[in-house]
């Protein structure tokens, strides 16, 4: 890749909150790759962009040693990609701990190996890290148990890794609910037509991918511009 332009990495761009940020990077000039499950629903989503698609699954390493060698040194790593768990969500009593492992390696184990893949061309670059997070991780919500506590874990890994990683950003970034496929699966059967929809969230991500704001955890709505 063409190492006088930006490059970043985003998990999870088929659709969504990835799709939106994959877009307007393109259109700012950045090289993306960009990976999702379903090869044919993430190379439609992104065609014309100049986005590269690496399909696979963020829990197989070998898919990530993909993203690597597309990605090479990268500036901006988005650990996007997220697994809801069952939906409905069930009560923590009767939590399947299978399906909680796989929300865990989705969302927490899978984000720090690309972190831990990628960070030495992160430091090269002196480089940016965002972990999408949720308010799910700090609220108690009700039947939120495995998705809200797998993205506590992941708040708090991007929390030390700021810390121990002073030469580059690293922050946790809660979109607020958006009108998305994982949203929709939260709220089975729900009207959720009144919620934003994610592009209205890019330009505050946009801010921590271009601006100056230390290393923390931000919400959408409370990121100074
Ligand atoms: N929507 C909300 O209200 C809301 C609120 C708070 C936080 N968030 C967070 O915002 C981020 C984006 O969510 P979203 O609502 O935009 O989700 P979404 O519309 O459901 O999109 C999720 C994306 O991730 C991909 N993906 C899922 N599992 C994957 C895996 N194992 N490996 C690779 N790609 C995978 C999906 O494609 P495939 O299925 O083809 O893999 C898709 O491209 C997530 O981190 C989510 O937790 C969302």
């Amino acid at each position: 890749m063409d190492t006088d332009t930006k490059t970043a990495v985003v998990t999870g761009a088929s659709r969504g909150l990835g799709l939106a940020l994959a877009r307007e990077l393109a259109k700012r000039g950045w090289q993306v790759v960009a990976d999702a499950r379903d090869g044919d629903r993430l190379r439609d989503a992104l065609a014309g962009t100049g986005v590269r698609c690496v399909p696979g699954d963020v829990t197989d390493p070998g898919h990530r040693e993909e993203i690597l060698a597309a990605a090479g040194d990268v500036d901006l790593l988005v650990n996007n990609a997220s697994a809801l768990g069952p939906s409905p969500q069930p009560a923590l009593a009767a939590y399947p701990l299978a399906e909680l492992q796989r929300v865990y390696a989705v969302n927490t184990l899978a984000p720090l190996a690309l972190i831990q893949l990628l960070l030495p061309g992160l430091r090269r670059r002196h480089g940016r890290i965002i972990d999408i997070s949720s308010d799910a991780a700090v609220e108690p919500y009700e039947g939120w148990g495995g998705y809200g506590s797998s993205k506590a874990a992941l708040d708090q890994l991007t929390a030390i890794l700021a810390a121990e990683e002073p030469q580059l950003r690293v922050y946790a970034f809660d979109p607020g609910g958006m009108n998305t496929d994982l949203h929709q699966q939260a709220f089975p059967g729900e009207d959720i037509s009144d919620r934003p929809d994610p592009e209205t969230v890019v330009p505050a991500l946009l801010r921590l991918v271009e601006g100056e704001l230390a290393s923390g955890r931000y919400q959408a709505a409370g990121v100074p511009a």
